[in-house]
């Protein structure tokens, strides 16, 4: 897609990632977008305004105060002079001036005067990025409308390894060009999501209704190899599971999240499992039985190539391309619902669709033999599909519920507290639980 015309401000914070920022620029301009840089003052160590400028071509935006001179463009013309504001990297330093709405240098004033979206490439030291202040940060910023790209998971420039690195610059570019194709984030601003607390910050001090239940999630995607580098692979981004796990933590279970590759960091208080293929994750999933409860949120690919190739396949020239066999994998889902020796006491599906949603639902939680499941459109016109927001369907036996539209965590609470009432045959709301900061 072509970002002709587009205007996008880059703050470039103060860290080792700065560097990533110069091609960034460069993936931005070759789409046609013009790009305006500022550079905070720890930026300007780790790479030149010089450099930056040449890649911009045009002016590079470091002092406040120059900006105040009447023949500079002030800082509040700077900020919405563009169609979105990228902060990248964004720092654990500059996202808590952010969230705490700080205007002490001219990225944070240009940050606070601007009405048009922001979109942040988080990038730190993994510590940094699991602090508990991070993450109260992070989650402010969300409620605020900020939108949020990465960070990866990976080895770092600190010789540590974990979540922290900032998201490639193609990952970013994807990321904008997904922004303006949807156009969603001014609406995003002008109402500000409610979001709940963040998983892995926010603990219950509320009832813990879930305390001595044993609770078995599934999330992500699955990649099924096809040589050694290659894979068949699915568009899961595995939040909505690992939002559901964090919830059943929260409300004090004991939980193993067995989870495919992802990029989100394992929420807190959960044991994780992290595998590759359906068949890693069916064997994960039966050793953590007996359970209470059993919640398949993962997107299993439904084949695996049937005998995949020891070494890289190599392209012959003029050669036919390789023809692949595939074979039916496990269904995890029914397998756990038909378990002689352990079925847990409630198995919950998920069913992802892209037409007659609750009709094919319906049909799937009998075939399947769950008990209940959860319903959604994922036809690319919704972005439910590795977005934050989610539409569902539940469907418990013969009833079904049209829950609203609502973040993909306000639909893990909600889940959470209806399994939690159903172990306990007591029903209780997510407004029951205080989900706030001590
Ligand atoms: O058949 P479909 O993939 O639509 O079913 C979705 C439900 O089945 C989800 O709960 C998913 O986690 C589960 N499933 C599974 N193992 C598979 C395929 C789907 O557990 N091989």
């Amino acid at each position: 897609m072509s970002l002709g015309e587009r205007r996008i401000l880059l703050v470039i914070g103060g860290g080792i990632a700065a560097y990533k920022t110069l091609d960034l620029i460069r993936r931005l301009r070759e789409r046609g977008a013009s790009v305006r840089a500022i550079l905070t003052r720890a930026a300007a160590e780790f790479v030149t305004p010089l450099s930056v400028a040449s890649l911009t071509g045009d002016k590079v935006y470091q002092d406040l105060f120059s900006l105040t001179d009447e023949a500079e463009i002030g800082h509040i013309e700077l900020s919405r002079a563009a169609d979105l504001l990228v902060v990248a990297p964004a720092t654990a330093n500059l996202m808590a001036r952010m969230a705490a709405g700080l205007a002490d240098d001219l990225a944070t004033t240009a940050l606070l005067a601007t009405d048009k979206p922001v979109l942040i490439a988080p990038a730190m030291n993994v510590r940094m990025w699991e602090h508990r202040a991070t993450r109260r940060n992070l989650a402010q910023l969300q409620e605020d409308g900020v939108l949020v790209v990465g960070p990866n998971e990976g080895p770092m420039a600190c010789n540590e390894f974990g979540f922290g690195r900032m998201a490639e610059p193609l990952e970013i570019v994807a990321a904008i060009e997904k922004f303006f194709d949807r156009g969603d984030a001014p609406q995003a601003l002008a109402t500000p999501r409610l979001a709940s607390p963040d998983p892995v910050s926010a603990p219950v001090t509320g009832p813990q209704p879930l305390s001595g239940k044993r609770i078995l999630v599934t999330s992500g995607p699955t990649h099924e190899p096809i040589d050694p580098v290659r894979y068949l692979a699915n568009r899961s981004s595995g939040k909505q599971g690992h939002a559901i796990a964090g919830a059943l933590a929260r409300l004090g279970a004991e939980v193993v999240l067995v989870s495919g590759p992802v990029a989100l960091p394992d929420p807190a208080g959960v044991e994780v499992v992290h595998v590759e293929t359906a068949d890693q994750m069916l064997r994960a999933c039966e050793a953590a039985l007996p359970v209470d409860a059993a919640i398949c949120a993962a997107a299993v690919a439904d084949w695996r190539v049937a005998s995949n190739a020891d070494e890289k396949m190599k392209k012959q020239p003029g050669g036919e391309p390789p023809s692949l066999r595939l074979v039916e994998n496990p269904d995890i889902l029914a397998t756990l619902s038909h378990h002689a020796s352990a079925r847990p006491r409630l198995v919950v599906g998920f069913a992802a669709e892209t037409q007659n949603v609750v009709e094919f639902a319906i049909t799937k939680r009998i075939r399947k033999g769950c008990d209940w499941i959860v319903a959604n459109d994922v036809s690319p016109k919704t972005g439910i599909m590795g977005g934050d927001a989610n539409t569902v369907h539940l469907i418990t036996g013969g009833n079904i519920e049209d829950w609203p539209e609502m973040s993909k965590q306000d639909v893990a609470q909600r889940l959470a507290s209806r399994i939690a009432g159903e172990l306990n045959a007591t029903t209780m709301t997510a407004d029951d639980m205080d989900w706030d900061q001590p």
